[in-house]
């Protein structure tokens, strides 16, 4: 061990004793001034040494309490996204033609060259010097959570997500717990500058993490990713502190004194402490970027965390600046996506998983496997046809599951096998595997088996959809009852407490009952009722959704609320009424007809009026000039990308859908538009060129 690391060590031993000396014993034996001097010899050696930084650090403890809310966090630089391109996958490659590159490398030759019969590219952007390569840098496409940190005069300030891209939100307290997260940079550099890069797990961490909560009896979390999201979400630090987060540097905010080359950003972000990661090379041309491109993919499966691509940047920023942008990407990099990795393994059992809403789902359990890094145990067999027609699924079957980033692990295929024909197939049960009721089907649709739904009517009495419905009525886009997740779900319907929405906000009602609760207590039943309060005032649009409507999320929830101002009015909506509101379908109008025809569900509406639960009508639609109006967009714009047009319809209040029908008010339609341009011609929508479009924006025309 180094001198630093061991100094680091006793450092960490000695300031966590005089810690607990002076807070649990109120018996310090060391003056502030001699403390704080300590405390700031172990600051610089960290950030000399950000691999010895430990978890348990008195650097790393959040002086702060809990935040009661995530405050926006404003990039002043706005944080871009990535062109995509994509490995081709064996067997999906194209051969090579006049106008094909053809190989598994096509998409890099069309960034670089623009097709064989088209040159473009950036070759032909930079014009003259095409015959020289270009200086590329390779760096793997970390599968985290993109973050910025603000450094002022070296001191790390403030950090937050990327949200929009505009507005992100401010986790700073939880960032402070990353422990090879530089507190202060080497070097101080003077002023501000933002560096940005990914937050994520440590893949080994991770496993751990997920073992120590099967041990407390607690849900493994799916994915490294969005529990990573999750992880940096939390309020209260103290969550943070201790899963093993990691900050991985690959590019700069604001920067008034950066490099002229991005070789040189990273090596100063190694010098500044900061994790680089060290798969990232400095390549004289495409061909040698390819090569490490690959060299990078051989490697993921070793690697200590998730990445889901490679990013090739150009390196001379002064070439950058001359490329510049696509709408929200820069024209300079690329992102390169390896296709996602399969493994096979066997089938254990299949299990059918019953939904909010009854329906039933098989889901595939499958003898542990390691993914991409991660073990999996289940894997999604979508559906009935999916699982019966599809994969012929058979008891025993050895199959190829597959893992895509934060989708849920799926099953690809099943391998034929020497003797597989004469075991049996697996069907669908005939009763609900929870609570017994005979399943029924949706009539079938010849044209898209697929859809076919399997689910239990029983919604009220199924203990699957009971507690499903309250979760889902409890969630943060729904009702947002704080505390009341899915274990406090489980015990109250356990204890016969609730079983319907309504009967939580008898909760009050039943105080003794719920303190008495196993592990719950005074302080959290106060709390929970508290926030059962809180909820009464909620949006209609954030109740609508919390009722569990099938097919009303969060934007059609709205789009109701807006039209109809209250629940009532919407209860005596017919399905012609219904399928007026824009951008409802003819099928979601009819299933929110059927939801409301019920008796039960009339009941449970006027249960939680009378329970006090307010349905606080939208404001008076606010109108931009454009409220009430959908356009759709089609082709390429001259001047704008669609999403920047896109924004600008939405600032002024209109809507944009994605595909043209007789409520359609707009079609705004660019170069090479295609069927969407014929459907408005056919139904006679108004159409717009970009000039036009703007013009209606700003109020000028109509
Ligand atoms: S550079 C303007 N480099 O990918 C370009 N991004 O799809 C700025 N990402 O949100 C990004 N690994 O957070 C860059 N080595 C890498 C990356 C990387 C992952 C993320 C990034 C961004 C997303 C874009």
């Amino acid at each position: 061990m180094s001198d630093a690391v061991s100094r680091i060590n006793w450092l960490t031993d000695e300031l966590n004793r005089h810690n607990r000396l002076y807070h649990e014993r109120n018996a310090p034996e060391i003056t502030d001034l001699a403390y704080d001097a300590l405390f700031r010899e172990l600051e610089a050696l960290e950030a000399e040494n950000p691999g010895a930084v430990r978890a348990d650090s008195p650097t790393r403890k959040v002086g702060s309490s809990p935040v009661a809310e995530l405050k926006p966090f404003v990039h002043t630089v706005p944080m871009l996204s990535l062109q995509n391109g994509y490995r081709r996958a064996a067997g999906e490659e194209a051969e090579p033609s006049p106008d094909r590159w053809g190989g598994p490398y096509e998409d890099l030759f069309d960034w670089e060259r623009g097709k064989p019969t088209r040159p473009g590219g950036l070759r032909r952007l930079l014009g003259g010097g095409a015959a020289a390569a270009i200086r590329y840098v390779v760096e793997p496409k970390l599968d985290g959570l993109a973050m910025e940190l603000v450094y002022e005069n070296g001191e790390f300030v403030s950090g937050g997500t990327r949200g929009d891209g505009v507005t992100g939100e401010e986790v700073t307290h939880n960032l402070r717990t990353i422990t090879n997260l530089p507190r202060r940079l080497a070097g101080a550099p003077a002023g501000r500058v933002s560096v940005r890069g990914e937050v994520l797990f440590d893949l080994a961490g991770f496993e751990r993490m997920n073992a120590e909560r099967e041990a407390r009896g607690e849900k493994r979390f799916e994915n490294p990713r969005n529990s990573a999201a999750g992880t940096i979400r939390q309020l209260d630090p103290e969550m943070c502190r201790g899963r093993p987060l990691q900050f991985f540097a690959h590019s700069a905010g604001e920067h008034p004194d950066a490099p002229a080359s991005h070789w040189e950003l990273l090596a100063q972000f190694a010098a500044w402490g900061f994790t680089v990661s060290p798969l990232c090379r400095r390549c004289e041309g495409l061909e040698e970027a390819i090569e490490a491109i690959a060299a990078i993919e051989a490697r993921r499966s070793d690697l200590p965390y998730e990445i889901d691509g490679a990013v090739i940047k150009v390196d001379d920023v002064a070439l950058q600046e001359e490329l510049g942008f696509v709408t929200r990407s820069p024209r300079w990099a690329l992102a390169f996506k390896y296709p996602p990795p399969q493994v096979s393994t066997r089938l254990a059992n299949v299990l059918f998983s019953v939904g909010r809403t009854g329906q039933v789902t098989p889901v595939a359990q499958v003898e542990p496997a390691r993914v991409g890094g991660v073990t999996v145990r289940n894997a999604s067999l979508h559906n009935e046809h999916q699982m019966q027609r599809v994969l012929g699924l058979r008891h025993g079957d050895r199959l190829i599951i597959q893992r895509a980033g934060d989708v849920i692990p799926e099953v690809v295929g099943a391998v034929e096998e020497p003797g597989r024909e004469e075991r049996p197939l697996i069907t669908y049960p005939e009763a609900c595997p929870e609570c017994g009721h005979a399943l029924v089907r949706s009539l079938s649709d010849e044209a898209r088996p697929e859809m076919v739904q399997i689910r239990c009517p029983n919604t009220f009495g199924c203990p699957a959809q009971v507690e499903g419905a309250l979760r889902h009525f409890a969630s943060r886009l729904a009702m947002d009852i704080e505390g009341l997740g899915e274990k406090l779900v489980a015990q109250l319907v356990g204890a016969g407490l609730a079983r319907r929405p309504s009967e939580l906000y008898r909760l009050a009602e039943r105080r003794a009952e719920l303190v008495a609760m196993e592990r719950l207590g005074e302080t959290s039943a106060r709390n929970l009722i508290e926030a059962l309060e809180r909820s009464k005032d909620r949006p209609l649009d954030r109740v609508l959704m919390a009722l569990g409507i099938p097919t009303v999320g969060e934007s059609t929830a709205r789009d109701l609320a807006r039209f109809f101002g209250s629940i009532e009015a919407l209860m005596e909506a017919s399905v012609e009424r219904l399928d007026e509101v824009p951008n409802v379908a003819l099928t979601t109008a009819t299933a929110i007809h059927g939801f409301f025809a019920d008796a039960d569900n009339r009941a449970e509406v006027a249960a939680l009026r009378a329970a006090g639960v307010r349905f606080v009508p939208p404001p008076a639609t606010v109108g931009g000039p454009l409220a009430g109006k959908t356009f759709v967009l089609t082709g390429t714009l001259p001047s704008m990308g669609r999403d920047e047009m896109k924004a600008r319809i939405e600032a002024a209040g209109g809507k944009v859908a994605g595909s043209v029908s007789k409520k359609t008010d707009y079609v705004v339609a660019g170069a090479e538009a295609g069927s969407k341009l014929e459907k408005a011609v056919e139904l006679g929508v108004s159409i717009l060129d970009e000039a036009g479009a703007l013009a209606v924006i700003s109020g000028e025309q109509s």
